[in-house]
């Protein structure tokens, strides 16, 4: 459904998407990582048919991301980060007027925006003012302009920044529930537990794809290491000695507790030696592939 050869976005002397060469199947909900201003909603952009690369190619739905950009826009379904309600119409306008944009036929409209409503859990909210709906319902509001046309690629750019657990689970699951009735599905999100969801993951640091994986695989073969936690009141002002330590790899914290990364397992116990606290070996989370690979690149490119 996508697919792209060393794209590249550069604002002036600064390259923003640097080379990235991805491929995407029907029916994937694919996860898009990265730290703030890693290049993510550019690269988003340009596979919408918004921002023309600056060199590289790519294919989308089959058409040419430079020469068919036009025929993409029409083609997609689009939810910017900052998307783009009408306040001042209600939430029945607001689907009737993406219904138009997309030039669905009068008859159909009814029926569409119906299911749309249903869908975004809206029902008996139609007439009120987009301005006075909840973020939650907004972000599901937006959804459902973004699919009101069934394309067959929806972007969505963090989707669920801004709301609550629950109306983040509300929406995700109404992604999955797209992604099984063969929607393709590529998503930026900040939350591990979104990314767990999905089928791949990519990860983006400074413009470079870095990984590019399921979920599983991550976990599983991106350390070289053992993984270990450590709970120790102080332990947010010793990362910097235990990482001068000769067996630990790298360190970071999570919450209360800091993960560890030695050379091997024998080194379990001159830690514990070293804080005296017992460290116990875990399992890399996503979020310590992400710390790991993040912190690798930088050193990389500094
Ligand atoms: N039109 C533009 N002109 C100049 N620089 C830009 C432009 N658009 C984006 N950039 C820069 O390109 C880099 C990547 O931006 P982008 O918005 O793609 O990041 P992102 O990964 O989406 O970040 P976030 O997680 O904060 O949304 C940033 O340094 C940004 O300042
Ligand atoms: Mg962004």
């Amino acid at each position: 459904m996508i697919t792209t050869r060393a794209l590249t976005k550069s604002f002036g002397s600064f390259t923003a998407v640097n080379k990235i060469s991805l491929e995407i199947r029907q029916g994937e909900i694919y996860g898009f990582l990265g730290p703030n201003g890693s290049g993510k909603s550019t690269t988003i952009r340009m596979l919408c048919g918004i921002l023309e690369p600056t060199s590289g190619s790519g294919v989308v739905l089959g058409y040419d991301l430079i020469r068919e950009a036009e025929k993409i826009k029409r083609k997609i379904g689009y939810m910017s980060q900052k998307f783009s309600l009408y306040d001042d119409l209600t939430v029945y306008e607001n689907l009737d007027f993406y219904a138009g944009l997309y030039g669905i036929a009068y008859r159909e409209r009814k029926k569409r925006i119906g299911e749309m409503i249903e869908m975004a859990l809206l029902k008996g909210r139609q007439n009120e003012l987009a301005a006075n709906l909840s973020s939650g319902w907004k972000q599901r509001l937006a959804l459902g302009c973004a699919i009101i046309s069934r394309p067959a690629i929806l972007f969505l750019d963090e989707p669920t920044s801004g709301v609550s657990p629950t109306a983040r689970r509300a929406f995700f699951k109404i992604i999955q529930q797209l992604a099984h009735e063969n929607t393709t599905i590529m998503v930026t999100t900040h939350f591990m537990d979104e990314a767990e969801r999905c089928y791949r993951i990519a990860f983006i640091s400074e413009g470079s794809l870095i990984a590019d994986d399921t979920p599983e695989n991550l976990k599983n073969e991106v350390i070289k290491g053992v993984l270990a936690e450590v709970v120790h009141p102080d332990g947010l002002f010793m990362i910097d000695d235990l990482e001068k330590l000769p067996y630990v790899k790298e360190c970071s914290n999570h919450g209360p507790a800091l993960h560890v990364l030695l050379e091997s397992p024998e080194a379990v116990k001159a830690l514990n030696d070293y804080t005296g606290v017992e460290a116990k070996i875990i399992r890399p989370s996503l979020e310590d592939v992400f710390v790991y690979l993040a912190k690798k690149h930088r050193r990389r490119v500094s």
